[in-house]
């Protein structure tokens, strides 16, 4: 289920905050309707946000009909930093951004600037489509029929441009044969994994069993998962790995039930350069936390604390599925040399 559109004139999104009850697309016009929809998690997931972002600057400009380039530059750096703030934990979305101020300071005339961020923008978004099917193929190999999968949150086709990240070697294996059914944790407060990973997981006739966050020690204990795939929102260069908030406690449940757990990701995730102790984690609404879907479940006045991401150590991460390959311990070599090999190599899966 694609959650974008662009037809080579107008790009529309799914409003993700109606699902799964409705699904209703909106148009994006510019700049400030991108701001938007990622401030308000109209979309959401870290690949999607910086594909939205690449549009809605290339949109803007072509708003500007200046003839003046360094003034449509100018204008270019104010838009990208002021996208580049909506959220500020995943960092697909300064990736993205990066790519178009490259394109727009490299441009030669106005016309250029505006045809070519536009074509950049569709490179973002069909770079996005390829890294999750490679994604697939990378991780595929690490499940084995008939088996459970846990994941958190939704790293699905609706945080991407299609297929997603987590669910992208589950998609993989099934159309390859394999039974593999999922589990989805409902993902407190914004409740991704209730809402979108159990509707598109559904939607594609995948066998899909919901629980709540509180359940996850419970389901471990049982011998009820085998695997736990997340998604990732920034991949640090030694293994930490910053997703949606409850993922560390998924994973530190994972290592006391000797269950592997595993991050998906493509390359615009992964941040070489900020430290650990550098990464911003967004603080949301306390209204989040204080209502469930616009209904009162707090006392009104107490006190709230909502941030939107953790990270998880790379001790208790197994493996991590990208692009590139699967990356194993020690992380801060293999990332980086899984950066410096780039595309070419073909790594392969091996099983825990
Ligand atoms: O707050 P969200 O819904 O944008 O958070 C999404 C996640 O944390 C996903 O796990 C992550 O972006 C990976 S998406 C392929």
């Amino acid at each position: 289920m694609k959650p974008i559109s662009w037809d080579g004139r107008q790009l529309r999104v799914i409003d993700q905050r109606l699902l799964p009850v409705r699904v209703k697309w909106i148009d994006l016009n510019g700049a400030e309707d991108a701001f938007d929809a990622i401030r308000e998690m109209k979309v959401r997931g870290a690949p999607l946000i910086g594909v939205v972002a690449a549009f809605g600057l290339a949109l803007e400009l072509q708003k500007k009909d200046s003839s003046n380039l360094e003034g449509l530059k100018t204008e270019a750096e104010r838009i990208a930093s002021r996208l580049n703030a909506a959220r500020p934990t995943a960092v697909n979305l300064k990736w993205a951004l990066d790519r178009m101020l490259e394109t727009v300071r490299r441009s030669t005339n106005p016309d250029d600037c505006r045809n070519e961020a536009i074509k950049r923008a569709v490179e973002i978004m069909e770079y996005e489509e390829q890294t999750s099917r490679k994604i697939g193929e990378v991780g595929e190999p690490l499940l084995e029929d008939g088996e459970t999968v846990l994941t958190h949150c939704n790293a699905g086709s609706l945080a991407t441009v299609d297929y997603g990240t987590a669910l992208a070697p589950i998609r993989v294996a099934l159309k390859r044969g394999k039974r593999i059914r999922v589990i989805a944790t409902e993902t407190r407060p914004a409740l991704q994994g209730a809402r979108l990973t159990a509707f598109e997981l559904m939607k594609d006739g995948i066998d899909v069993t919901l629980i709540s966050d509180t359940m996850v020690g419970y389901v471990m204990s049982k011998g009820m998962v085998d695997k736990v795939i997340v998604g990732c929102d920034r991949l640090l260069s030694d293994g930490h790995v910053v997703n949606k908030i409850g993922t560390y406690q998924v994973a530190t449940m994972a290592d006391r039930h000797d269950i592997p757990f595993y991050a998906a990701l493509p390359w615009s995730t992964v941040d070489l350069t900020t430290p650990l102790s550098e990464v911003k984690i967004e603080q949301r609404n306390p209204a989040e936390v204080e209502l469930v879907r616009g209904r009162r479940i707090a006392p009104k006045g107490v006190k709230v604390f909502n941030p939107a991401f953790d990270i998880t150590p790379p001790e208790l991460v197994t493996g991590i599925i990208t692009d590139r390959g699967m990356i194993y311990p020690p992380f801060r070599k293999s990332i980086l040399e899984a950066n410096e090999r780039g595309l070419s190599r073909p790594v392969v899966a091996r099983r825990v």
